[in-house]
Order: structure tokens, then sequence, then C-alpha cells
């Protein structure tokens, strides 16, 4: 239950009243400490590099097979050494695990598998001590069904919080209110034998969606933002904004040919996503979020970039960082396709957020990957990112090259949907593994065996044995992110890409007050050369040094050789 709802006068105590005005007084020092621009004049997300972690697999500090809090604080200096400024943590509130968190069943709390609230002020202060700000999962769309507002709404149709959730009649007895399908499988509809009636979620059953429409709902999710903000939060990923809204009068889904991995039919989401609604909700959370200085990330799947556009909000006034996943829809090493996505997003009028990995999204190491070169095409994949215009987020373990490691049987599949869809959808276990931290056993990552299991290539890639190589994954995004962080070019600059017809290198420049810094990835495998003629950019003369470099490449006067999936950024002089 959330701590709110418990607020009653009759609770009211002469101890409670000291704790709450202490934790107000608290809560002012923490907002205090949070400046919501750095020193140059920035707002502080613009410069920072983000890193999100997936709790149950970061690091587990009391041995139970499942990451915690205090992993996470424990990891703090390695954030700080890799060169992270923010870290996103996924839900770690109160939950039955459904969907591994995405179904909170308290807003207000943190899960014991996780710690507890004092673990968590632990780990803000201790990012506080090494200059990693916290952003947390804010999950508006739906609770848990455990949640006790949901328990509540389906007791009777006169309960308080009926109206909280979405209950509809059936069209006719044994059939939902209509056609809509959710998106982890099956009707979006649960029919509930206490009312007689269905609730709507779009995800699980065991996630049904909160009414947006209702009042009470908005004031109560807007003062959680407020609650995690006193407590020291730096923002939040919002989940699912899409999905906030659906049509009030259900009109069917338009049905598309064929069938998904779940196998049900194919629908276009017209009547429950993408509310124009959605806009007022977010500027709502946004005015809150400038009360403290913090940044809200949007979980933004968009089809075309004037969608992404909007999130932006008029004049700025929604999402700060709605992120780009149409990004991750380039699944093959294309210059012409990422300048296409690239050129797409920098027309939008807000700040770049590329995605390229993330706890729902195969591993970049094996998207991008060839089988041969993947380490190769890793810190290829990794200069690429870390060197665009706009903040990155990076997923846990990208920096050292952790690989997908798919369930091979059904039985040991955790994530529901890897069940329900196999064996065509396996789920998405496969990207969370406990991070990769030593050669020793479970990777360091715990003493008692984890929750999933880690892939073979732990012996290799883990920090412990790249941290000792030049040449390695984690030395490579070390760098990379070392230079970004004092660059002003890398920081501030514009992107300007190059070479347009070459379909082998990708190639860009990034300039900003007369200073430049030009990025060239060998995408082939093949060994290739390119010429710059920067003049239009007011560089014609100029001469490349090298920065970064993969082993084999060069610069000579305005050329740069490249080995197969050879990477080089250098400054023009
Ligand atoms: C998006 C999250 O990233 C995903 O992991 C989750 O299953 C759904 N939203 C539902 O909350």
């Amino acid at each position: 239950m959330s701590r709110r709802s418990w607020l009653s006068p009759s609770l009211f105590s002469p101890w409670l009243t000291l704790s709450l005005l202490l934790t107000v007084f608290c809560s002012l020092v923490v907002v205090a400490q949070v400046p919501p621009v750095d020193t140059e004049g920035h707002p502080w997300w613009q410069h920072a590099v983000f890193y999100e972690i997936y709790p149950r697999s970061f690091a587990d500090s009391n041995n139970d097979g499942v990451g915690d809090l205090n992993g996470i604080s424990s990891k703090m200096s390695y954030l700080r050494d890799l060169g992270v400024d923010a870290i996103w943590i996924t839900p770690c509130y109160p939950s039955p695990q459904v969907d591994f968190g995405y179904d909170v069943a308290d807003y207000e709390n943190i899960d014991p598998m996780y710690g507890n609230l004092a673990d968590f002020d632990h780990m803000v202060a201790e990012g506080r001590k090494h200059h990693v700000r916290v952003i947390l999962d804010f999950v508006p769309n739906h609770t848990s069904d455990q949640h006790p507002w949901f328990q509540d709404s389906k007791s009777s149709r006169t309960a308080p919080h009926r109206d909280w959730y979405i209950w509809r009649d059936g069209k006719a007895p044994g059939q939902p209110p209509n056609n809509w399908i959710s998106i982890f499988g099956g009707s979006a509809w649960t029919f509930d034998p206490t009312t007689n009636q269905y609730y709507y979620h779009f995800f699980y059953a065991q996630q049904p969606d909160l009414n947006w429409r209702n009042p009470a709902v908005e004031k109560v999710m807007l003062d959680t933002t407020r609650w995690w903000y006193k407590r020291g939060v730096s923002g939040f990923r919002l989940d699912a904004v899409d999905t906030l809204f659906e049509d009030p009068a259900l009109h069917d889904n338009p049905v598309l040919p064929g069938v998904n991995k779940q196998g049900d039919p194919n629908e276009e989401n017209q009547y429950n996503t993408n509310f124009p609604e959605v806009h007022k909700e977010l500027q709502n959370l946004r005015k809150v979020a400038d009360e403290s200085g913090a940044v809200l990330i949007g979980e933004t799947w968009t089809s075309n970039v004037a969608q992404l556009d909007r999130y932006y909000g008029q004049g700025g006034n929604e999402l700060q960082m709605p992120m780009d996943f149409m990004f991750t829809m380039v699944n093959k090493l294309s210059p012409p396709e990422f300048r296409r996505q690239i050129a797409a997003v920098e027309s939008a009028h807000g700040w770049p957020v590329f995605v390229i990995s993330n706890h729902d999204i195969v591993r970049s190491y094996n998207r991008y990957g060839d089988g041969k070169n993947n380490d190769a095409i890793s810190k290829l994949m990794g200069a690429f990112y870390l060197t665009l215009r706009g903040t990155p987020i990076l997923y846990y373990g990208e920096e050292i090259g952790m690989e997908n490691n798919d369930p091979a049987r059904k039985e040991d599949v955790k994530d529901p949907i890897g069940r329900t869809g196999w064996p065509k959808e396996k789920g998405r276990d496969g990207e969370r593994t406990p991070m990769q931290w030593n050669t020793g056993p479970n990777a360091g990552f715990s003493k008692k065996d984890p929750w999933l299991p880690v892939p073979p290539s732990y012996q290799t890639h883990n920090v412990a044995t790249e941290s000792k190589d030049s040449n390695s994954v984690l030395n490579l995004y070390k760098k990379v992110l070392a230079l970004r962080h004092t660059n002003e070019a890398l920081l501030e600059g514009n992107y300007t890409a190059l070479n347009e017809d070459d379909l082998n290198v990708m190639c860009y420049l990034r300039s900003y007050k007369g200073k430049a810094v030009l990025v060239a990835l060998n995408m082939s495998a093949t060994p290739q050369k390119a010429a710059f003629d920067l003049s239009k950019q007011g560089f014609g003369r100029a001469t490349l040094r090298s920065l970064i470099a993969s082993p084999e490449a060069s610069a000579k006067g305005n050329e740069v050789t490249l080995e197969p999936f050879g990477l080089l950024i250098a400054e023009v002089n």
C-alpha cells in the first residue's frame, strides 16, 4: 500500500508529525544538493553519460542469487571510473515480479529482495560521493494486480478505487468488450467473476491498466514522483508512455494480416495507444520534475520522427530525453541506413537520445556481430554510439562486450512471454544475465547460483580481465568516454555526415566553435580508405590527428586507412 493511502487524521501522533517534519527537512537539504545545470550552464543531463542497471543482475551483496541495491552501491567507483554520470535502475519497488518489477505493488518502497529505503538512501549517498546520480523507473500505465488499489478496485463495483482501473461489461456472455490484444499475448481483457466485468491490461493480466482519466490517479502518480525527487532521485525513465490512454468508446482495432509470435492476430494499436491526452500528462509530470531540476527520459517507441518530435513538447515542455528506438531497428552495419536515421533525428527539435541496447532488446554484441569479429564490431559500435550528438544511455555489460545468453530449453525460461511464445519468442532472459565481473564462480556476481546463468564467454569477457588488456572492449569504452567528457566538439558540436555515398565507412564530423572531431568507422569486413574534403565545413586545409584508433587504423593528411571493422576518432587541425 502506498504510504499516502494510509495517512488518515487518526494516524497522526506527535512522533509521526516529528518524523514527517524531519523527512521534509532532510528532503529539502537533499534537493538543494542537486544543481539543475552543470558549471557551463548546460542542463546537467545533456553532458551526462547514463547507464542502465537491471538490479536483479548487476551485483549481489547478500549472495542470494539476485542483485540488490547494496550491490549497486558497492560498484559506484567502477561506474565512476568508467565515465558514468547517472544510473537508471529498472523498477526496484515491491512487486510480485511477474514482469520482474514492471508490476508495481507499492510505488513508494523498495522490494525486500533488493533491500529497503535505508539501502536506497545509502545508494544515493554513495552515488553523490562518486558524482553518479540516480534515476528511477516510473511505471505510470499499470500496477500489479496485487497492488492494494487494484485489490480494492476488484472487490466491488462501488469500491473507492473501482474507477482507478478500466472495467467494462463483455460484449456478450464470455466475450471481451472488444478485440484488443495484449502485447504479451491473448486478449487485453480479463474477466473477473467477483463483479462480472472485464478489466483492461495492455501487458500481462497481472498488470491492470490505471485509468488516467480519473483525476485521483493523476494526482497520486504526480505526488509519487515528487516523493522520490525529495528522496534524492534526479529523474525518471517513464515506462510505456504511449499506452497511458485508450479510446473510451472502445472501438475495435484494425486487424492486419498474419499472426504475431504469440499466435495472436496482428493488430494496429489505433485505439489503445498514442492518444493526444498523453502529452498533457507528460507536461504535468514535467512541471513536477522541473521543481527539482530532474530529467524525464521516455520509453518512446515511435514509427516516425514526427511522433518522436512531439514527445519533446511545445518549446520543450514534455520529455527532455525521449529515446529513439528507431535507431535499434537498423539491425545491420549499414552506413546508409544509420545516416538516414541520424539525419531524421537531427531534424527533430530536441536533444537526441539514441538507443543501442536495453533489457528488452537482444544485445548489440549479437545484433551487429558477425560471429567472427564480434569484439572489433563491439568496439566499433561503442565508438559510434558514444560520439554521436546527444546523451547516451549505456546498458550494463555493453562496455565489456556481454553477449545474449538465450535459454536453450523452454523449462529454463523465466520471462513469461518466452514460455507462452516458445520457440518463436524465447523471452528477454538472454539480455538480462548477470554482470560479468571476473573469472570466479558465477562471474563474480554472486556466491550462489544466479537467477539466470552466465554465458561461458564470461571467462574472457569480464571487468577484471579486460581491465588488464589495453586492447579490450572495456578499455576502448573508457577511452571514448573520457574523451567525450572533455572534448567540446563531442559534447556540444553539430553533427555533419561526410562522404554520404560511401557504403562501407560511416563518417561524420562533430564541430563546435572552430574545433572539430572526425569519426570514421569501417562497417565492412574488408580494409577501407576514405579521404575527406572539409572545405565546406570551414576546415579546407585541415589535417587529421588520431585521438583514438583501432590497432591498424591511421590518418595521413586528410585520408584515413582502416582495417576490417577498424575505427578512428581524429582531431581536425
Ligand atoms: C517496457 C519495459 O521496458 C518492459 O520490460 C516491460 O515488460 C513493459 N514496459 C511493461 O511494463
